[in-house]
């Protein structure tokens, strides 16, 4: 039987606002298998970021318990075998588009694998002809790709994109998602991808909605897969 990438069983955190403690997530009871493409909805300010942020191991939660079953200790989850990418911009302004992308592998040790892995990774994202760019060049467009094309690098276990086609107009974002799943199909990568665009949520095979910290239509990853 395959295990979960992740499990979380009642996960919540609370943020202190002003002295006064704000729910951004509550109960959130999942899983995340490998291969599963999911959509997490829900309107601005739902906690979407909140979960992602604790799903990476970025944060810690308040309450619940959240693990990794396939992946191993938290400690060793970014940047190789989890990808983020974030919903504000990220790219190191000093170092240039191909550097940017090279990151995860050399953070884990891989690098003789850069010069291909790098190129790949441009590729897939129609960016060799920014290599040599540095990120405040680029439109915000070009450097969401820029993100993902840093994501996939490493060839991670799951994905987690933060908006990643916010900055870009429809067609472009929708052309950006055609990319990432032409890439991971047949790939047992998950990916969790929150967004405000139904098309591209009805893209993925799994919807999650976020209303107010509350997590639904995650009820049937709950058992076995
Ligand atoms: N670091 C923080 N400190 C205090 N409150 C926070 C912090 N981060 C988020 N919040 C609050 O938690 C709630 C959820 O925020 P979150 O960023 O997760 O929403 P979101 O669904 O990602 O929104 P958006 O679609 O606008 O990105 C909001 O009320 C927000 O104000
Ligand atoms: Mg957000």
């Amino acid at each position: 039987m395959t295990s979960p990438l992740v499990e979380a069983n009642g996960l919540g955190r609370r943020y202190q606002q002003a002295g006064e403690a704000v729910v951004a997530l509550s109960s959130a009871t999942l899983r995340i298998w490998p291969g599963q493409r999911i959509a997490l909805v829900g309107r601005s300010g739902s906690g979407k970021s909140t979960l992602l942020h604790l799903l990476a191991g970025l944060d810690q939660p308040s309450d619940g318990s959240l693990t990794w079953p396939t992946l191993g200790p938290v400690e060793s989850l970014l940047p190789e075998k989890i990808a983020l990418v974030f919903q504000a911009p990220s790219l190191l302004d000093s170092l240039s588009v191909a550097e940017n992308v090279a990151l995860p592998l050399l953070m884990a040790g891989r690098a003789k694998d850069c010069a291909d892995r790098v190129t790949f990774a441009l590729n897939t994202f129609g960016l060799l002809s920014l290599a040599d760019k540095l990120p405040q060049t680029l439109s915000g467009g070009q450097m969401q790709r820029v993100a993902m094309a840093r994501a996939i690098v490493g060839e991670p276990q799951l994905i987690l994109a933060d908006e990643p086609t916010g900055q870009l107009d429809q067609v472009s974002g929708h052309a950006l998602i055609d990319a990432l799943l032409r890439h991971l199909a047949g790939s047992e990568c998950a990916l969790l991808i929150a967004t405000h665009d139904p098309v591209i949520a009805w893209r993925m095979e799994t919807q999650w909605q976020m209303e107010h910290g509350r997590l639904s239509g995650c009820e049937r990853s709950g058992g076995s897969r």
